[in-house]
């Protein structure tokens, strides 16, 4: 367990960072999504332990949906592309107001696409919320409405975010040290 905690020496957003996060961000959730139909709509993997911690802040009924997807864009197909892995178990979205819960945005490219296929699906409404924000990194037009934290370029891990499907058990948000002292 040492050294797997040791590969993470520099903490970007602390247990306790997250903690306040995730209570502000319920709080406005839950004041604009009044009178709606809730629906959190989570992108696995990475957004499990976030979605978790927001949900039972929210003092609103709401439905829980999952999607799993990958996206291939820039230096592959300019465009971008969505790989639907799972899409959403129901038919008819029409009185669905969709929150999608992701655990960082990048280049924009996925939850662009997820919100457009959503809508598509014939969603009422669908807005974004991510833990993490590199807005550094954007390379498509988008916008998040909820942000937990805007963080500079690094590559991090934890807390549901993976380096090759490690690290997302733990607690907090950090740099990998091979990230870090590159
Ligand atoms: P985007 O489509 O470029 O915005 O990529 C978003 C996805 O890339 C996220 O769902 C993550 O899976 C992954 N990702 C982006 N940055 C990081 C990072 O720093 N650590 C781990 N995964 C990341
Ligand atoms: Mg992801």
């Amino acid at each position: 367990m040492e050294e797997f905690n040791g590969a993470v020496s520099h903490v970007l957003v602390s247990s306790e960072e997250i903690d306040e996060i995730t209570t502000r961000l319920a709080a406005k959730i839950s004041k604009d999504f009044e009178g709606k139909n809730l629906v959190l709509l989570g992108i696995l993997k990475g957004s499990v332990p976030f979605m978790s911690d927001l949900m039972r802040k929210i003092s609103l009924p709401a439905e829980l949906e999952f999607m799993k997807v990958s996206s291939y864009g820039a230096g592959t197909v300019s465009s971008g592309k969505l790989n639907i892995h799972l899409d959403v178990l129901r038919e008819g979205l029409e009185n669905c107001d969709i929150l999608v819960i992701e655990d960082i945005i990048d280049s924009g490219r996925t939850l662009k696409m997820v919100v457009s296929h959503l809508y598509e699906k014939g969603a009422r409404s669908v807005k974004t919320c991510t833990l993490l924000d590199k807005p550094s990194r954007r390379e498509v037009d988008f916008t998040p409405d909820y942000v937990g934290k805007e963080v500079p370029d690094y590559f991090v891990v934890g807390y549901g975010l993976d380096f090759d499907e490690k690290f997302r058990t733990l607690p907090y948000v950090g740099i990998p040290d091979f990230a870090f002292n590159k």
